[in-house]
């Protein structure tokens, strides 16, 4: 029998969405009620690193995560895979006498081993970061040729919010109009060196796992919340064109009070659901109290917070020396224990600064 490996790895960040993607207008192929914009983080933190691997005696396809194997059956890794099984094509490599047709590959197996760079425990959305690089490892393993467009709407069917990490900087999904979703794609609207004086604070508030899940969320907010429709049809449209505006002249007043306000307006619709979600907590709002009250005083946004699915505050500041004077007052309000190091530090019982 034939013997050799071909392998490939990728390393993809999780994005964090300024204008908030909440609720699907459809269930099984994940297309958005509205547009949504996200900044994609650097690799060197919160990133998900996959290998793939192809061989002839692989009898099966099998997943590992961090080390432990899950279940791909049924699963949205699944159907992933075999968007990309469709579009694969030939590969060769002579050196190691490798020649792989493309119609081989439906019947080829795959091994598939992903790690994040965070804790998984620490509650932080993960799915983005392992859907995107799941399915760019697997494009390239494969030949695909399609770009990075085509590959974004199919990381889409495994996360939503996973099509926005194919690519860095700021990038817009656009929530589409056709029914199969191929106008459902992400564009990258600035590089990620274009913006780069921006410094982002991670406080984790709480390790535990969130209690409502994204999905159920969204299906419940979709079928009960009215503000959700006037969210998705009177406000985020505009708030997309003026965060567009913002980012084109890096003008962070604006890009901080259109941030603030998104999330803001998506726990509102969290509040507005049948029965409510609360993804925030106590600490989550004394951290809102402390940036509103900074800003406040200063006259103009000092700083931006963003929540996704959980208590953990997103902080984005101007600048190194802003964000040195945010992480101080944070620490002012949640201080240390004295035996803690900071980078991994537990705000009260509840935090850690990255
Ligand atoms: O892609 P999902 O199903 O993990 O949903 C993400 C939803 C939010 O993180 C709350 C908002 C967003 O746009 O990322």
């Amino acid at each position: 029998t034939e013997s050799w490996i071909l392998m490939a790895t990728g390393r993809t960040p999780t994005n964090i969405a300024v204008i908030k993607y909440w609720g699907k207008r459809d269930e099984a192929l994940i297309l958005p009620v509205n547009d949504s914009i996200s900044v994609t983080l650097d690799p060197d933190h919160l990133s998900a690193t996959t290998t793939v691997a192809v061989c002839p005696t692989f009898d099966r396809d099998r997943m590992w995560l961090n080390g432990k194997e899950i279940p791909l059956s049924g699963d949205r890794f699944q159907s992933c895979l075999r968007e990309i099984r469709k579009l694969a094509d030939d590969v060769e490599d002579e050196k190691k006498g490798i020649r792989i047709r493309k119609d081989d590959w439906q019947k080829l197996h795959v091994h598939i081993a992903s790690y994040n760079n965070f804790p998984t425990a620490a509650g932080l959305a993960s799915s983005a970061a392992g859907l995107a690089c799941f399915v760019f490892t697997l494009a390239n393993l494969m030949n695909v040729k399609e770009d990075c467009g085509k590959l974004s709407s199919i990381a889409r069917q495994g996360s939503g919010s996973a099509c926005r990490s194919m690519y860095g900087g700021f990038v817009k999904w656009t929530m589409g109009k056709d029914a199969c979703g191929s106008d459902s794609i992400a564009v990258q609207l600035a590089s990620e060196s274009y913006w780069n004086d921006l410094v982002i604070i991670i406080a984790v508030v709480s390790s535990k796992q969130k209690e409502t899940s994204s999905t159920t969320g969204m299906r419940d907010s979709v079928e009960t919340s009215p503000l959700l429709q006037h969210r998705a049809q009177t406000v985020v449209p505009g708030r997309i064109l003026q965060m567009e505006e913002a980012i084109r002249s890096r003008d962070f007043a604006s890009f901080a009070r259109l941030t603030c306000a998104d999330s803001n307006q998506f726990h509102a619709v969290c509040l507005d659901t049948s029965p409510p979600i609360f993804y925030m907590n106590d600490t989550s709002h004394r951290i809102i109290s402390l940036v509103e009250r900074w800003n406040r005083s200063e006259g103009t946004p000092q700083a931006a917070y963003t929540f996704d699915a959980g208590p953990n505050a997103v902080l984005i500041a101007p600048n190194r020396k802003s964000a040195g004077l945010l992480l101080q007052r944070l620490l002012f309000c949640f201080p240390p224990p004295a035996d803690n190091e900071l980078s991994s530090y537990v705000m009260g019982d509840k935090s850690i600064l990255h």
